[in-house]
């Protein structure tokens, strides 16, 4: 019964070249290191970008975000921009990603949620019962709009656009939250440690749950399409949650919505040579070493990995098929140059194992990080022969 929350072709939307305009149908990002690795192409170096690189960790974004909220932050067009543009200036990363949150089209689609500084997503009533389900679900996701900057997402568009004039070469990554993440927030009312009244409501009532997580397909999948179509070159999933589920649960109850939100994106293509080519799509996910294959099989191109485990295992079990990113451990930022170098090297040499590697953290910048250790990181990722 849950998958066909993948399977409906008529309220998809359909495949569609991206404008003329948009940076890579104008080749100005489709040759770029991160666009390449994405694709699957071995670079000399790998590309490298942070995970929440735009953010506490950088006091050009603390003195910005003084006395704004974090949604209004999100939703103001020029602050989201120069907060986007901060890391790439600094740091000299390979990549931009979008300042947002995975809960901003939460907000947009009418869900009363709010963002505690040092806490995260707070929602006013969490969703618990068949009728909060109903209730929420009434709000149809396509009002969302994801290419009308008159319409809910406009300033979403309006920052994207914004940023992407700005960054030239580089490429801006566009994101959302997987569905089952954003659900955990929905159900449990804010952030939770194993989300089981989430993980209880798949199995407590399968055809709320379904509906739920089509609901938050469709949201999220409206959120990355906008970024995608006014100007971002690539597209992550967050499913940072996602490693509390089994492999049977998360096959059953999860991947086909995740697919579904994917499917926004999916069909979105650009002239290439060689033919039309799909804006790459990154999974991520905390914990998911089990889940690594059916991630992947949502329609990802590149997957993330966290951590926990080594990028030549992940690329074991995903049968070298696809390029990966990731895993630098968030905790090294702290530890002595030396030890984090010596990590580094080994997570680039353990990522030759698979198709392509993009260098990443293993989860998001710590607010308290040194910004000064990422910009020698990237100076030393750059540097290697
Ligand atoms: O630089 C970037 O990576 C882009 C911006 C970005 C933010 N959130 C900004 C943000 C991205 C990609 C996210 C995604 C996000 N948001 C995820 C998935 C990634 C992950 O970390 O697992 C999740 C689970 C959320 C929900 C959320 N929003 C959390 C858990 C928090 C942190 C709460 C806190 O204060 O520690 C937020 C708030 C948030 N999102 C901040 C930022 C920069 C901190 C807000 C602040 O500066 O006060």
């Amino acid at each position: 019964m849950s998958s066909d929350v993948s399977a409906d072709p008529h309220d998809q939307p359909a495949t569609a070249a991206l404008g003329a305009a948009h940076p890579l149908s104008r080749g100005v990002t489709a040759a770029a290191p991160l666009i390449r690795a994405y694709q699957g192409e071995r670079m000399p170096q790998p590309p490298v970008w942070f995970m929440r690189q735009a953010g506490r960790s950088l006091p050009e974004y603390r003195a910005l975000r003084e006395g704004t909220a974090m949604l209004d932050a999100c939703l103001d067009p020029q602050m989201a921009s120069e907060i986007t543009l901060q890391p790439v200036r600094r740091h000299g990363v390979d990549a931009a990603i979008f300042f947002s949150d995975i809960v901003v089209p939460l907000r947009l689609a009418g869900v009363a949620v709010d963002i505690v500084p040092g806490r995260g997503p707070v929602l006013e009533r969490p969703v618990r019962t068949a009728s909060d389900v109903a209730r929420l679900t009434a709000a149809d996701p396509a009002a969302l709009a994801p290419d009308d900057v008159c319409g809910p997402l406009g300033p979403v568009i309006e920052g994207v656009r914004r940023t992407v004039d700005q960054l030239g070469p580089t490429p801006l990554i566009g994101f959302g939250g997987a569905p089952f993440t954003l659900a955990a927030y929905l159900v449990e009312g804010g952030p939770s440690k194993d989300h089981l009244r989430a993980r209880t409501l798949m199995h407590a009532d399968p055809e709320s749950w379904q509906a739920l997580m089509r609901w938050c397909a469709d949201v999220t999948g409206a959120f990355l399409r906008a970024q995608v179509l006014a100007g971002a070159s690539a597209a992550q999933l967050f499913d940072s949650w996602a490693g509390s589920l089994s492999l049977d649960d998360y096959a059953k109850h999860v991947a086909p919505a995740s697919t579904r939100a994917l499917e926004h994106v999916r069909g979105l293509t650009y002239d290439a040579e060689g033919g039309a080519r799909n804006v790459p799509l990154v999974h991520f996910g905390v914990g998911t070493g089990e889940l690594l294959k059916a991630m992947r099989d949502t329609g990802a191109d590149v997957i993330g990995v966290d951590y926990r485990i080594p990028l030549d295992e992940a690329s074991r079990r995903l049968g070298h098929s696809v390029p990966l990113q990731g895993n630098v451990d968030p905790a090294m930022l702290g530890a002595p140059w030396s030890v984090l170098e010596q990590h580094v090297r080994d997570v680039i040499e353990r990522g030759a194992s698979a198709p392509a590697h993009v260098l990443n953290l293993g989860h998001g910048v710590p607010p308290d990080t040194d910004p000064g250790v990422l910009t020698r990181l990237v100076e030393l990722v750059h540097g290697l022969d």
